[in-house]
């Protein structure tokens, strides 16, 4: 079967999100709303994918610079026609075409291919992908004759007859491209808005006696377009069920699917379960058999087999098989927790690592550590990494033992088996199996509290 090329409008300039940042790069599940389309058009088996870009165009470029697509600009925001007639050079000799909107990321690559597959077959100039709403506010409606469709008319410009028609204009479109481009020619902008609706094509091609056909979707929920955040929250909450689901139907447990957000890119091991109020975020491997209990957030990291955390949070991290986190951990980026370690409540590490079954149980910050196997850190350990100019790095080798309330000043080695006493602030090396005390030395003073009370209540003196 002969190819199409993709070409996706991206430059309006998304006034009803009220926003700063330009309306496709919003996000859905984790990813800007343009990424789901340009990766349906993919998957979809496009030969090639043009972007028009606009509004923040600079912005949009380089979100996408790495995904293989060609740019063209819409200096100017002028309308969906406009915008496709700016990628008349890019589609050179591709004789067909699909046209999304790039602000509708619920479609399915599937949708796409059978709506290739239909044009061909039938070969229409054009064919419009439509849907049934029951609420058709702010589409484009499809005013048909039998199979064929006459008109897409603008909710703006539809008079209050054409506004009860429930047929509405996905934003899909197949189009033969010789004869779109040779209609866009003649759109012109005399309608509520001042623009050039690409819309309006339908028409043209109907008055040059070219048929234009409809390709009619049940699912309603895939060619929702957003146009503000309420639209965007309702798409997120369809794109996260279906993650979920997904990812329910490989084996993982949801207690509470509704509280927890889970980003499209996330995969996670079967047997693990995921309690209420979980965020997992980004690029995020997890494990089997993991328990990740409430109010954790888990942010482009890569997590073991039966791995237990619980109200923590931790980003671009790694944690190996069987460790125990939290809760009430902070485990910045750069850390790497090896298999059996334990770090408890109110724990915060960055840019360390820590080896096999050692325990950091209470109470510690860790910066710029290498810290060994199977050492233990007392409660309320610090590591300080930082003379205010520079940051420094702590060694703490095998076995060691390190007491609490103490502060390591790097840069600094405590070999292995050494033990530091409780309350020491270190500025030397400690040598293998050595005890370092750092601390003023305790002196009782013998019948003290006596003395004191004399002194005050009176008595001798
Ligand atoms: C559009 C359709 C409407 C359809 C609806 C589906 C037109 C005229 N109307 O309306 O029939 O039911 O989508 O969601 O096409 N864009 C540009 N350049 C522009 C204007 C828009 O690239 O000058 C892009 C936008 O970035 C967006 C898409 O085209 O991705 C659609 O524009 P939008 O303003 O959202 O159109 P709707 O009013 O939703
Ligand atoms: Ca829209």
């Amino acid at each position: 079967m002969a190819g199409f090329t993709a070409v996706i409008l991206a430059a309006g300039e998304g006034t009803r999100m009220k926003s700063g940042i330009p309306k496709v790069l919003h996000k859905v599940c984790g990813y800007p709303m343009l990424f789901h389309v340009i990766n349906s058009a993919k998957k979809a088996k496009a030969d090639k994918i043009v972007v028009v870009v606009g509004k923040g165009a600079g912005e949009v470029k380089k979100a996408f610079q790495d995904e293989g697509l060609e740019f063209v600009l819409q200096a100017e925001q002028k309308g969906t026609g406009h915008a496709l007639l700016q990628a008349k050079e890019a589609v050179k000799g591709s004789e067909n075409l699909i046209v999304l909107y790039g602000d509708m990321p619920l479609i399915e690559p599937d949708t796409i291919e059978r709506l290739f597959e239909f044009h061909i077959e039938r070969q229409p100039a054009a064919t419009v992908l439509t849907c049934i709403f029951d609420n058709p506010y702010g589409y484009g409606r499809i005013i048909r004759e039998n199979e064929k469709v006459i008109a897409i008319r603008e909710e703006k410009d539809a008079s209050e007859e054409e506004k009860l028609i429930k047929e509405i204009n996905s934003g899909i479109y197949c189009f033969n491209t010789e004869k779109v481009f040779s209609a866009l020619k003649k759109v012109r902008n005399d309608n509520r808005q001042g623009e050039y609706y690409l819309t309006d094509v339908v028409e043209i091609l109907n008055s040059e006696g070219e048929e234009v056909l409809a390709f009619k979707v049940e699912n309603s929920d895939e060619v929702q377009g957003i146009n503000d955040r309420v639209q965007l929250s309702k798409a997120q909450t369809i794109m996260q069920r279906k993650i979920i689901e997904a990812l329910m139907k490989e084996g993982v447990t949801f207690i509470n699917p509704e509280s927890c957000v889970v980003d499209m890119r996330v995969k996670i091991g079967r047997d693990t379960v995921i309690y209420p109020n979980v965020v997992i975020e980004g690029e995020t491997e997890i494990g089997e058999g993991c328990t990740i209990l409430g109010n954790t957030v888990i942010r482009d990291s890569k997590i073991g087999n039966n791995v237990e955390i619980s109200a923590s949070f931790i980003a671009e991290s790694e944690i190996g098989d069987g460790a125990k986190i939290g809760p009430f951990a902070n485990l910045r980026p750069g850390t790497k927790i090896c298999k059996n370690v334990k770090i408890g409540d109110f724990v915060e590490i960055k840019n360390s690592s820590i080896g096999e079954g050692t325990k950091v149980p209470h109470l510690s910050y860790i910066g710029d550590a290498e810290i060994g196997e199977k050492v233990n850190i007392g409660a309320g350990v610090i590591f300080v990494n930082y003379d205010g100019y520079k940051k420094h790095k702590t060694v703490v080798k095998d076995k060691a033992f390190i007491g609490c309330n103490s502060n390591l000043i790097a840069p600094i080695t405590v070999e292995e088996g050494a033990y530091v006493a409780a309350g020491s602030t270190l500025t030397k090396d400690v040598p293998s199996k050595a005890l370092a005390i750092a601390r003023a030395m305790q002196e009782n003073k013998l019948g003290w509290v006596e003395k004191r009370k004399k002194l005050f209540e009176g008595g001798e003196n």
